[in-house]
C-alpha cells in the first residue's frame, strides 16, 4: 500500500465515524488573561515621531549656523574698524567719520543680535517641547513591548545591535588595511586629515536655477578687501558668465545685501567672458578660462582691462577634457583655478598626455606667464574637482549622492603621486560644481548645485 493511500483513509475514517454519532455543538472558549493590543496608542507614537523629524529639520539647524556665523565676522571686522579708529585718534574730521562707520557697524550688529535671539527663543521653544515629547514617546514605548510576548522587538533590537558591531568591526578592520596616507606637512600646517562640516550651506540670492557657479575670497586681497566676497553665477545654459558679483562682508553676501556688480564686456559672449565655473579671485583680479579658447584670462578688478596667457594649443577647452564621473560630465569645467598659500595654478588637461591632469603655476607677473609646469597620471574625466594646498594638488571623486572622496593627491616639489587617499566630504547636494581652498581661512569654498558652501580642511 502507497503512502498516499494510508493518508487518505486517516482522513476517511474520522468523517464517517462524526456521521454516526449524534452531532454536539463544539464551542471553543479561548481566554487571553492579556488585555488587549493599544492599536491607538501605536498609532499615536509615530504620530507624534513624524511631527518631531518636521520641526527639527537640518535647514532650520543651518539658519542658526549662519547667523553666528555672520555674527562672528561682523565682530572681527568691528574690531578691525576700532582699531583704525584710535589710530585715527587724532581729533580731527577723520574721527568723526569713522566713529559714524562703527555706529553703523555696531546698530547692524545689534540687528544680527536680535534676530539671533529671536532664533535661539524660537529653538529654544522647539527643543523643550520636542523633548518633552520624545519623553512621552519613550513612556509608551516602554508600556507598548510588554505586549511583546513573544520577545519578537527585543530579540529584533539584539540582532541590530550585533549588526552594527559587526559593521563596526568591518569598518576598523578595513581602517587599518588601508591608512589614508597623506604627503607631509608644510607651510606650517599638519598633513591634511578630514574635512569637517559643512560650516555654512547657503542658497545664493539667485535661487535654485542657477546650477553652475563659484565664489570665496580673494587668497590675497588688497589691505581694504580683507573681508571681501566674490560670486560669479554662469548664465546661458552654464556655459559663461559676464560679471563678477561682490559683497562687503560674509554675512551681507548670505543675507544677499549691497552687492556691487562690476561687467567684465558690455557684450557678451566675447573672447573675455567667463567660461566655466572654476574661477579664482587673487591679488583683486578674476583668473579663468577665456571664451571659446586654450587661453587663461585674468580681469583686473580695478582697471577692468584682461590680459590672457595661452596654454599649450593641445590643451582642453569646450567640454574636451572636462570634470566627469560615471553618472555626469561637468560641462566647460577644462580649466580649473587653484589658490594656495604659494600662489595661482591652473589645472588641465592635453592631448599630449593623454587627457591626463596637468598643473600649471601662473605667475601673477604682468601679463601672467606660466612658469612651472607638472604632469600628472590622473585621468581629468575621472576627478570631479581638483584644489591645492601648500603646492600639493588634491582631487576628489564622487562616491555617492551624499558622499564626494578626496582620493589623490600629487606633490609638485617631489613629484610624489597618491591613489590612496580616503577622505570624505558630507555633501548636502548631488553635484560639485566649484571646489578651491583659501589660504586665509583653512576653507574649501565649495558651489554646489547652486548652493554656496564651506567646509574646513582639518590639518593634523
Ligand atoms: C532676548 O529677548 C528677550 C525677550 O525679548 C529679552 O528679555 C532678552 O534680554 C534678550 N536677550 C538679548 C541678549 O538681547
Ligand atoms: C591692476 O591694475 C592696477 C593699475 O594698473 C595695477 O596696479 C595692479 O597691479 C593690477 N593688478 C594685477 C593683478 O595685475
Ligand atoms: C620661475 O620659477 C623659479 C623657480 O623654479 C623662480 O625662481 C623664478 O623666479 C620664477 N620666474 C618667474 C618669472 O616668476
Amino acid at each position: 500500500m502507497s503512502q498516499s493511500n494510508i493518508f487518505i483513509l486517516l482522513i476517511l475514517i474520522p468523517l464517517t465515524f462524526t456521521q454516526s454519532v449524534r452531532r454536539k455543538d463544539c464551542v471553543c472558549d479561548l481566554k487571553n488573561s492579556d488585555p488587549a493590543f493599544p492599536e491607538k496608542k501605536l498609532k499615536n507614537v509615530e504620530t507624534t515621531a513624524l511631527q518631531c523629524i518636521g520641526t527639527i529639520t537640518s535647514e532650520k539647524m543651518t539658519d542658526l549656523d549662519r547667523l553666528v556665523l555672520g555674527l562672528q565676522h561682523r565682530i572681527k571686522q568691528l574690531e578691525g574698524n576700532v582699531i583704525v579708529l584710535e589710530k585715527e585718534d587724532d581729533r580731527n574730521l577723520y574721527g568723526a567719520v569713522s566713529l559714524r562707520i562703527i555706529e553703523l557697524e555696531i546698530a547692524e550688529i545689534q540687528d544680527l543680535l536680535d534676530k539671533l535671539n529671536r532664533t535661539t527663543q524660537n529653538y529654544q521653544h522647539l527643543s523643550v517641547q520636542t523633548a518633552a515629547q520624545l519623553e512621552d514617546m519613550k513612556d509608551a514605548m516602554v508600556d507598548l513591548e510588554k505586549f511583546d510576548n513573544m520577545q519578537v522587538i527585543k530579540t529584533n533590537r539584539e540582532n541590530q545591535r550585533f549588526k552594527r558591531n559587526l559593521e563596526q568591526c568591518k569598518e576598523e578592520l578595513s581602517a587599518t588595511a588601508a591608512p589614508p596616507t597623506v604627503p607631509p606637512a608644510r607651510c606650517g600646517l599638519g598633513r591634511a586629515v578630514s574635512v569637517a562640516g559643512p560650516r555654512t550651506y547657503s542658497l545664493t540670492v539667485y535661487g535654485t536655477s542657477y546650477t553652475f557657479g563659484a565664489w570665496g575670497r580673494d587668497a590675497k586681497p588688497a589691505p581694504g578687501d580683507k573681508n571681501k566676497y566674490w560670486l560669479v553665477v554662469l548664465s546661458s545654459g552654464n556655459v559663461y558668465g559676464h560679471f563678477v558679483r561682490q559683497y562687503s562682508t560674509l554675512s551681507t553676501l548670505l543675507l544677499g545685501i549691497g552687492p556691487t556688480d562690476t561687467y567684465i564686456s558690455s557684450s557678451n559672449p566675447t573672447t573675455n567672458t567667463i567660461q566655466g565655473p572654476n574661477m579664482v579671485m587673487y591679488g583683486n583680479a578674476l583668473y579663468y578660462n577665456c571664451y571659446n579658447t586654450y587661453s587663461v584670462c585674468r580681469f583686473n578688478m580695478t582697471t577692468r582691462s584682461v590680459s590672457t596667457v595661452a596654454l599649450p594649443n593641445d590643451a582642453g577647452y569646450n567640454s574636451k577634457f572636462p570634470f566627469a564621473h560615471l553618472g555626469a560630465t561637468y560641462t566647460y569645467t577644462d580649466m580649473d583655478f587653484a589658490t594656495d598659500e604659494l600662489g595661482v595654478y591652473v589645472i588641465y588637461a592635453t592631448t599630449s598626455n593623454f587627457g591626463n591632469v596637468i598643473i600649471s603655476k601662473v605667475e601673477t607677473s604682468n601679463p601672467p606667464v606660466f612658469n612651472q609646469t607638472w604632469s600628472t597620471s590622473l585621468h581629468k574625466k575621472t576627478v570631479t574637482n581638483t584644489f591645492m594646498v601648500c603646492g600639493v594638488l588634491y582631487a576628489t571623486r564622487y562616491l555617492d549622492k551624499e558622499t564626494e572622496e578626496i582620493f589623490y593627491s600629487y606633490d609638485t616639489k617631489t613629484k610624489e603621486e597618491r591613489f590612496d587617499l580616503k577622505i570624505n566630504i558630507k555633501k548636502m547636494q548631488t553635484n560639485i560644481q566649484f571646489l578651491n581652498y583659501d589660504p586665509r581661512d583653512h576653507l574649501l569654498y565649495v558651489y554646489s548645485d547652486a548652493y554656496i558652501l564651506t567646509y574646513e580642511l582639518i590639518f593634523q
